[in-house]
């Protein structure tokens, strides 16, 4: 419609639950102002093609199922730097200029971006270039943007690897055996240290903490003299091996990913322990669910606050949650600030407390 304001949005890096949610609540907000949104498909992807791929979104679009939907309905890529763009002949390109061109093409005012701080520092130079308003909403299961106390899609991968961890609960006991599960978090160990409590853990393993196979069998030698048959065992994916590599995977495009971890520490246990053990990599099933509700709240309220910004005038922010509010901040303050886990955090303490073997010293 013409003298319409347009506001765009997009998802990019990794898909998790509740992206949906936060498009939905945008969507909303934005038809109180009488905005226009425009969902940019894939990610920047969409805005390298001509015509750029787009979606016009209405309450009509977004109202039915989609919030319950894991995933992301536009699309998005965790490849293709713009600035290094990788090319069929294998060099590198600086495509920003048309992705800008894609923006102008499109004719919106300013861009919400949900993403991961990789892609923030990615999409705030390009907002920048092309003096675009940006929003930033952040999101990743792996919850290591310093900046927020929880991101979008954490929750729900935590819900999942708990989910895991009841359903093997009874197997183990059923088999007497020990259970190993290996959940994601690229580089941080929220994930498994969540998870490993909710779900009653023996052996938590995190990549903040060094761990010996000694440790373990210790812990679960104690099992057994207690009395207990089976012993559960949670290793984040980016846990290193005694040799201090991280066990990766090469995909059919050379790119590498974290994954083997809980093998190794399977195969370690088994042979210290003399347990009979199965492990279980849990993968990409901690993100394409449904979102939690608590994943549903935090991307609805990022949603309706990112327009509320827009209209005020507002640019270069990422939300956060902090202090059960919403807080928005610079976004280059906020991808500056990495968050490991914190091994004195009122988690770590829990676990200790709670006679779990999370390792021994700060790896
Ligand atoms: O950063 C999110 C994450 O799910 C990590 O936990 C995991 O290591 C990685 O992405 C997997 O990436 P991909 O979806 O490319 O396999």
């Amino acid at each position: 419609m013409a003298g319409e304001k347009r506001i765009g949005i997009l998802t990019s890096g990794g898909d998790c639950a509740g992206l949906n949610a936060v498009i939905r609540a945008a969507v909303h907000r934005a038809a109180h102002y009488g905005w226009q949104v425009v969902g940019i498909e894939d990610g920047t992807q969409g805005l390298l093609t001509r015509p750029v791929r787009y979606l016009d979104l209405s309450l009509n679009d977004v109202d039915g199922a989609m919030m319950r939907q894991g995933g992301t309905v536009l699309g998005t890529t965790n490849k293709g730097d713009p600035f290094a763009y990788p090319m069929a002949d294998g060099s590198k390109k600086d495509r920003s200029a048309e992705i800008i061109g894609g923006l102008r093409e499109l004719g919106v005012e300013a861009l919400i971006g949900i993403g991961g701080d990789g892609s923030m520092a990615i999409l705030r130079k390009l907002a920048q270039l092309g003096d675009i308003k940006l929003i930033g909403i952040p999101k990743t299961i792996d919850n290591d943007l310093g900046i927020t106390e929880t991101s979008v899609g954490f929750d729900t991968a935590v819900a999942v690897a708990t989910e895991a961890l009841d359903r093997l609960q009874p197997t183990a006991a059923s088999h007497d055996r020990v259970m190993v599960l290996e959940v994601m978090g690229r580089d941080a160990g929220h994930i498994a240290l969540s998870a490993g409590i909710a779900g009653g853990a023996d052996v938590i393993l995190i990549p903040e903490v060094h761990w010996s196979i000694d440790g373990v069998a210790a812990k679960i030698e104690r099992v057994r003299k207690g009395g207990r048959n089976f012993a559960l065992v949670v290793v984040s994916e980016a846990v290193k091996t005694a040799e201090g590599t991280i066990p990766q995977r090469e995909f059919a495009d050379g790119q590498k990913r974290h994954g083997g971890i809980g093998n190794y520490v399977g195969h370690l246990i088994a042979e210290a322990t003399g347990a009979e053990t199965r492990v279980t990599v849990l993968g990409h099933v901690q993100r394409g669910c449904p979102p939690s509700y608590r994943d549903r709240l935090l991307a609805s309220a990022f949603g309706v606050k990112a327009v509320d910004l827009i209209a005020e005038g507002k640019s270069d922010r990422l939300l956060a949650w902090s202090n059960r509010q919403i807080v928005d901040v610079p976004i280059e303050d906020a991808i500056k600030t990495y968050a490991a886990v914190d091994l004195d955090s009122t988690l770590m303490q829990t676990a200790r407390g709670l006679g779990i073997y999370i390792g021994d010293v700060k790896a």
